[in-house]
């Protein structure tokens, strides 16, 4: 099935339905974050190369646009069904390229041919409307809007290392159905994974050109793709610092961005604890914390801190920590860049007095779990996203100071309340400065058909599957006047 990809190793970007290698012949090394073993190398294409791309991609978007929605449809519904035949191959190469534990890597995937398959569904549904002229002061029935959705072209999509097939075809399949085409830029890391998703589509029958890569680093040629003359939309999902340096370059383009988080986990006296502690858990040290919607800090009342710190504490210490073919949950994460900037927080929590619970263990970029009690706020664990395993626990007077804390944040992704009292639940819902609440739940992105969106600098418009294709569409209005 992935025969067309790579030679020896060497992958290629779909360009214009053809793999091809670079024609300046650079390439990009990429080991595997678990152990430092090579896996593979990936073309950094050129600017002339990219160029050709864009160009390709608008040609072939026309005649896709003109391409029958059902037909369309069809084309991702045989994408999913391919990606599900396929799971456990591509979730074995995920798992080493990024280090994901293998039950994750799975889901990832099976949850991204769901995704798909949805889309597929919800694009057949995409409807408009017809407004009448005469419901507006000083009009008769002689005018009629005509409402319909159409494309808005040639989509950049660019996602992150941490879900690279689910991100990237939270991207690719609403831009796909919605009538555009997508040019999409993988992470570095994750790209192998990614491509291998863009075979998938590419062997369910889309038209050459509809869907094409571009692999190389964001630092070399991520601003010429995101400044190209030819590009409609930007679909982003990333760190907030280069999601921000997107927003100032590219000017009248409109984006749709997917950035950072440090989601709070609430908790209430009346809370069932060992609920709280096991969402709490799962939330912060899934996929070692490599999550936007993971728990990065909990706001605990004083009262219940010492028992709700004690029944955390208990299930970090279980956490299996090691190799993805070992069984670790906790595995190495990304990048030994990753694993210093995680030290680096948890040195400075010591530094300032933080109480060290469980961790601060390290080897090369393995970092175990850690758990701090009694973090205060002038330390930066409670304010910057590790994305790593560690966990700052800070104890709370009241629920207005846990308000005041959480939105004191630069993020606003999600955040957690557990609590029985539904009153409280609702206040504190209503005050919280974050684009989803969630209560007596950790924070998380699924099921993908409900809206999913940061505020401040977590992002810019919602994604969730109607959504996405919402966004990735724009009214257009005919107005019939009647004699
Ligand atoms: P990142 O370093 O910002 O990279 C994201 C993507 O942007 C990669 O494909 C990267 O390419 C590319 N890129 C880098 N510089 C670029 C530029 N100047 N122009 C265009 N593209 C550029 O983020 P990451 O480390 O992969 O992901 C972790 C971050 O993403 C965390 O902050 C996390 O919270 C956030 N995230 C947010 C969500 C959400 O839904 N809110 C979901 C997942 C992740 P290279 O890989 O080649 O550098
Ligand atoms: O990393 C960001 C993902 O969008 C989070 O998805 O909540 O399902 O892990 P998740």
């Amino acid at each position: 099935m992935f025969e067309n990809i790579s030679q020896n190793n060497v992958y290629k970007n779909l360009i214009n339905g053809k793999w091809v290698e670079a024609k300046n012949k650079n390439t990009i090394e990429i080991s595997s974050p678990v152990d430092g073993k090579f896996i593979g190398k990936l073309q950094a294409l050129s600017k002339e190369e990219v160029d050709e791309v864009f160009e390709g991609s608008r040609k072939a978007q026309k005649a896709w646009a003109d391409t029958p929605v059902n037909e369309r449809s069809k084309i991702l519904h045989k994408a999913a069904d391919l990606l599900e035949e396929n799971a456990k191959e591509l979730a074995k190469i995920l798992s080493r390229e990024i280090s994901k534990d293998l039950d994750s890597s799975l889901s990832e995937v099976v949850r991204t041919a769901d995704f798909i398959r949805f889309t597929a569904d919800e694009g057949m549904h995409l409807e408009g409307e017809t407004i009448g002229s005469d419901s507006f002061p000083g009009f008769k029935k002689n005018k009629v809007s005509l409402v319909t959705r159409v494309p808005l072209g040639v989509v950049l999509a660019i996602s992150p290392f941490n879900y690279p097939v689910n991100l990237s075809a939270s991207k690719i399949a609403p831009a796909l159905v919605g009538g555009n085409s997508v040019i999409l830029k993988p992470p570095t890391n994750g790209a192998i994974s990614a491509l291998h998703l863009v075979e998938i589509f590419n062997a369910a029958g889309l038209p050459a050109g509809v869907l094409n890569t571009v692999t190389g680093r964001g630092s070399e040629i991520g601003d010429y793709l995101v400044t190209h003359k030819l590009v409609n939309f930007i679909n982003f999902t990333g760190s907030t610092e280069v999601g921000k340096h997107i927003s100032e370059i590219s000017k009248m383009v409109p984006v749709l961005m997917e950035l950072g988080g440090k989601d709070a986990a609430i908790i209430l006296e009346d809370a069932d604890l060992e609920e709280a502690a096991d969402n709490i858990v799962s939330g912060a040290y899934g996929y070692s914390g490599q999550r936007c919607t993971a728990v990065k800090r909990v706001l605990v009342l004083d009262k219940v801190a010492d028992k709700l710190t004690a029944l955390v504490s208990e299930r970090v210490k279980k956490l299996k920590v090691g190799k993805p073919e070992d069984g670790g949950k906790v595995t190495p994460l990304i990048s030994n860049k990753s694993a210093d900037y995680v030290q680096e927080l948890i040195n400075d929590a010591l530094d300032k007095g933080a109480k060290l619970v469980v961790g601060n263990k390290r080897e090369g970029n393995l970092v175990y779990p850690t758990l701090f009690d009694h973090v205060t706020t002038d330390m930066r664990i409670a304010w910057e996203e590790p994305f790593g395993p560690v966990l700052p626990i800070i104890r709370v007077r009241d629920i207005d100071e846990a308000i005041k804390i959480a939105n004191e944040s630069e993020y606003g992704l999600q955040a957690s309340i557990f609590t029985k009292n539904m009153d409280d639940a609702f206040y504190i819902a209503g005050k919280l400065e974050v684009g989803t609440v969630q209560i007596n739940n950790k924070p998380e992105r699924g099921p993908d058909h409900f809206p999913f969106q940061g505020v401040k600098s977590s992002g810019i418009g919602s994604q969730g599957i109607r959504y996405s294709i919402e966004a990735m569409t724009r009214l257009k209005a005919i107005v019939l006047n009647i004699k």
